[in-house]
């Protein structure tokens, strides 16, 4: 199979400033799709407009949420070249949702290539500041139609693109951590991108509006800190040690979670990756043990949380130390290829 790309001749006005595209309100001008049914595998690979799609109302997707999704992101170097940062990672990780929904799985290697010339043909959409860049929304949906319960025999493929800034901007956060909603269980879909561990967050999110985001706790003792549905948590323990919850089937295996550990760990920081109680941690602010802590995520980059609300207390970090900023800037510095790739984790599209 080959990507057949179909170029228009109308492209969409731009945004218009930089410093105003937020994260989530602008896409660009083309999309990639492609459609697999149970006889045929996947067919009709192509780039194309972006424009609405159409499903029947009857598609398993609409009843029964038999949907996944990657959050990526594209970077324009100072040497005017594009940048993916470990792509794979996406891909497989897409597989590995694919496979506990039952959908099929895509070649990795053959949807890279779509993507490079995807983003090669909506380069003119890539924002110039560092922090800014083209977030890449890979989706797969069910849409074969039948209110039947089983899994789909037709899926649809997509990939869009939204020129964005950091979801949390620069804020420093405010975290509620929520003792009686969950986002998901071990065994359920907790560690998978799905679209229920997000939409579960709306509601309890509205309850605690006064707070930026929620940090779960596991679903059976509400007892471990877990992640914060948009990025997972580092704490800070005396600018020396990172604290973050192990990957044990609760929370999402990220692929910013994962190079802040690497990085950290070649640059000669201890990484504790364990179980860590909630009480431990507030414990451990009140005593001014846990300094900081940020979160981290491709739409998030590295936030810094300043306050921890838990049981009517509010515990903030001293901020007496800054490994946030500090691992903000090593990850976009690798990420726009002003620093050295030590890792190999970036690819340059030509
Ligand atoms: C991402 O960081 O890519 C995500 O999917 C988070 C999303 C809630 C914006």
């Amino acid at each position: 199979m080959e990507w057949i790309v179909k170029q228009k001749n109308d492209l969409k006005p731009l945004y218009e400033e930089e410093g105003k595209i937020g994260f989530g309100k602008y896409y660009t001008d083309y999309m990639l799709k492609m459609l697999y049914s149970k006889n045929k595998g996947w067919y009709d690979a192509e780039i194309t407009e972006f424009k609405d799609i159409s499903i029947s109302p009857a598609a398993l997707v609409l009843h029964y949420g038999q949907e996944i999704f990657e959050g990526m992101k594209g970077f324009l170097g100072n040497d005017g070249k594009i940048r993916l940062f470990r792509p794979m990672e996406n891909m497989n990780r897409l597989n590995r949702s694919a496979s506990r929904l039952m959908m099929p799985e895509i070649d990795g290697e053959f949807v890279l290539e779509g993507l490079k010339k995807l983003l090669l043909l909506d380069k003119r959409w890539f924002p110039k500041n560092k922090g800014n860049a083209v977030y890449i929304r890979p989706t797969m949906i069910a849409v074969e139609p039948t209110v039947y319960l089983k899994p789909s025999d037709e899926y649809l493929f997509y990939i869009i693109l939204s020129p964005a800034a950091g979801i949390y901007g620069l804020k420093e956060l405010k975290l509620y951590a929520e003792t009686e909603f969950v986002r998901a269980a071990i065994g359920g879909t907790a560690d998978i991108k799905t679209g229920g561990n997000y939409a579960s967050a709306f509601y309890p999110g509205k309850l605690r509006e006064k707070f930026d985001a929620l940090l779960w706790l596991d679903s059976q003792e509400r007892k471990y800190v877990q992640e914060v549905g948009t990025m997972n948590i580092f704490f800070v323990e005396k600018g020396k040690r990172l604290i973050t919850p192990k990957l044990d089937g609760g929370i999402l295996p990220g692929i910013t979670r994962d190079s802040i550990i690497k990085i950290a760990q070649h640059d000669g920081y201890e990484v504790e990756e364990r179980k860590i109680t909630i009480d431990e941690v507030v414990d451990n602010i009140s005593k001014g043990i846990f300094t900081e802590a940020f979160g981290t995520g491709t739409a998030a980059i590295v936030s810094p949380v300043r306050e921890i609300f838990y049981k009517d207390n509010s515990y903030a970090f001293s901020f007496e130390t800054d490994l946030r900023n500090y691992f903000y800037n090593k990850l976009l510095n690798i990420q726009y290829g002003i620093d050295e790739d030590l890792f190999n984790w970036v690819e340059v599209i030509e």
